[in-house]
């Protein structure tokens, strides 16, 4: 076993007009990622994945995108509310050799987002070469949970590869899903364990995956506390024995250890057709003592419902099409009111897919007509939808308006997305 790779921060520089820099380089190298072999892979600011990027809520913002590789990319802040000509989708292209300065104010809940490439048509090989790293939001509002960086709050990037016989990572990317690799590492770590040192450890997990849900939960079925969704922190902490992510999707757990204890986190498999297998993810190795952590905290944020309004937009999910119609860049498929609420029913006709919308918050109405679980109650921007069902969304729009550039809504399994299956709307 190895131990947990934990991505750096990534301190930004500050400017002297307050701004936070970041700089960000796109790059190529070689990591080792099976033990004693090293692939060809894909970086920011290193070799694999990149740095863990944190900003509080009122900062101002700047990135440095540096594209220092021989294909054109972008780089997209998954889960950031911000201007849609920020927000890095397929619009932005960055070329070789050429930088993309995006700023903007940081302005919503404490959350776990994610960065990753969303060039048209290529996602899915530049996320699984490597790049994509997470983006942490503070807010002072957030009551106090396990927060040090590294030890008591710890990213869990879990990605699934295919190795070739001499430890390069296999694009293949056939099949309906695309990659479903025998192999999930955990921040680029094959095979980790992590040492635990408090009573409680609060993981922040993102499925990075290109296409592989997992249902994850503990070797012994212990019941541990989701205290947050993609788009911010529940309500309450929601005790769970399993949950289940799909590509893109973030939860955070904390999860209770006692002095001296061994578990292994698991991904199990569950009754979609798209997380098959068993895989040990996280083997966690408690201390001999372990420094108190404080109780969880009842309460964790004020969600008032989003109340949406009268207009509903229906989005069907076929093979590889939503609404019939395939991804087109020039085409936009629906303009939306600055700040609306709205219903957004997405009816999946079949195999699984999931749904993630750009710039926007949303709560899960119902799954086929029933109530979500707990844990899916709270604020999310992407949401697993199992071949067959359909799900109701109540969608937040924010307020940055823009008559010409759009923002993308699409399946996160990155060869549908690649494939077209992704529309386009505006914010007027
Ligand atoms: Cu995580 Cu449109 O993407
Ligand atoms: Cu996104
Ligand atoms: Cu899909």
């Amino acid at each position: 076993t190895n131990r947990l790779r934990i991505p750096p921060v990534l301190d930004p520089v500050p400017g002297p007009d307050g701004v936070k820099r970041f700089p960000l380089h796109l790059r190529a190298g070689r990591a080792e990622l099976l033990p004693g072999k090293t692939a060809s892979t894909w970086g920011v600011n290193g070799d694999h994945l990149g740095p863990t990027l944190r900003a509080r809520r009122g900062d101002r913002v700047a990135m440095g995108v540096v594209n220092q590789l021989t294909e054109a990319t972008t780089l997209h802040w998954h889960g950031v509310r911000l201007p849609a000509v920020m927000d890095g989708g397929p619009h932005q292209m960055i070329e070789p050799g050429a930088t993309w300065n995006p700023e903007w104010t940081v302005d919503q809940p404490a959350a776990t987002c994610w960065y990753h490439p969303h060039p048209h048509g290529m996602t899915s090989r530049h996320v699984y070469r490597g790049l994509a790293g997470m983006f942490i939001l503070d807010d002072d509002r957030a009551p106090d949970l396990p927060g040090t960086y590294g030890v008591d709050d710890v990213p869990l990037i879990v990605q699934d590869k295919e190795f070739t016989a001499d430890g390069e990572l296999d694009e293949a990317f056939g099949g309906t899903f695309g990659l479903l690799g025998d192999d999930v590492l955990v921040n680029g770590t094959y095979d980790p364990y992590f040492e635990v040192t408090t009573t409680k450890v609060r993981f922040r997990v993102l499925n990075g995956s290109n296409a592989h849900v997992y249902s994850i939960g503990f070797a012994d079925n212990r019941t541990f506390h989701v205290v947050g969704s993609d788009a911010g922190l529940l309500a309450a902490p929601a005790p769970v024995q399993r949950f289940r992510i799909s590509p893109g999707e973030r939860f955070e757990v904390v999860v209770d250890f006692t002095p001296g204890e061994q578990v292994v986190l698991r991904g199990f498999a569950g009754d979609s057709d798209v997380e098959e297998g068993e895989y040990d993810l996280l083997k966690l190795i408690a201390a001999a003592n372990l420094e108190p952590s404080p109780d969880l905290p009842a309460t964790l944020a004020d969600l008032p419902p989003i109340v949406p309004g009268a207009k509903v937009r229906r989005f069907t999910l076929g093979g590889s099409d939503i609404n019939g119609k395939d991804m087109d860049m020039t085409r936009v498929d629906e303009v939306v009111p600055a700040g609306a609420r709205e219903v957004w029913e997405v009816d999946n006709i079949t195999f699984s897919h999931n749904f993630h919308i750009h710039e926007v918050a949303f709560t899960v109405l119902d799954v086929d007509g029933e109530a979500p679980p707990e844990h899916l109650r709270g604020r999310k921007d992407t949401v697993f939808v199992e071949g067959r069902t359909k799900v109701r969304l109540a969608v937040e729009f924010g307020t940055h308006t823009d008559p010409k550039t759009p923002y993308m809504y699409h399946c996160h399994i990155l060869k549908h997305e690649d494939k077209g299956m992704m529309g386009q709307f505006l914010i007027v």
